[in-house]
């Protein structure tokens, strides 16, 4: 088993899949971490819509103009929402669901990636999380934080490259001003 070091290191986005199917032991997996996700009050206001149809996967890839290019080969796609009636903070709610998966599926040996959804806009100017509701015919209360594309890897990416860490983000001991230069 990877430390989870290790783990952190090589996970990467991955936004081209092979054809084959995720493993429904995996999904329950996936689906497990993101109900295990903290949140605030413990309101666990999240929902997780989760589409293996071709046909819908396809018409999911037109949420927004650019970026949204996993969703055209992926298996599976998990889409993250909470209401924002339950949580006030529902985005980072979501937000940490959706990281846990993205981890789960890394551990098992599966790519993932994170295709934005709130806040962006379909080719027409239809706000994104409107267009993906009403796709699936979602109440329109629930605001879509984005969706996980989830599948066999069809590309290597390198590992993160910790030489390059960005230290100078980084203050120790308080803020210094140098380093924001
Ligand atoms: C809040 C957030 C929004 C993102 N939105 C998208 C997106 O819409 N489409 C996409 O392909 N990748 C998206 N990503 C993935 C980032 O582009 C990616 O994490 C970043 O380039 C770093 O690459 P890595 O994940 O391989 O380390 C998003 C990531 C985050 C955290």
């Amino acid at each position: 088993m990877k430390s989870f070091h290790d783990l952190i290191t090589e996970r990467r986005s991955i936004r081209r899949y092979t054809s084959e199917p995720v493993d429904s032991d995996d999904v329950r997996l996936i689906l497990e971490a993101a109900l295990m996700a903290p949140t605030s009050k413990s309101t666990r206001s999240w929902k997780f819509v989760c589409i293996d149809s071709p046909d819908i996967l396809a018409r999911l890839a037109d949420c927004k103009p650019a970026g949204a290019v996993s969703l055209q080969s992926c298996p599976l796609a998990i889409v993250v929402t909470a209401d924002p009636m339950q949580s006030d903070p529902w985005i980072e709610d979501a937000s940490i669901a959706a990281t846990y998966m993205q981890l789960q599926a890394a551990d098992l040996g599966l790519g993932t990636c994170w295709v934005q959804i709130h806040g962006r806009q379909t080719a027409d100017g239809t706000p994104s999380d409107e267009f993906v509701t009403s796709l699936l015919g979602m109440p329109e209360t629930l605001p879509v934080l984005c969706i996980i594309t989830i599948g066999h890897p069809a590309e290597q990416r390198k590992p993160q490259n910790l030489e390059k860490l960005t230290w100078e983000s980084v203050h120790i001991g308080g803020w210094h001003p140098e380093q924001a230069e």
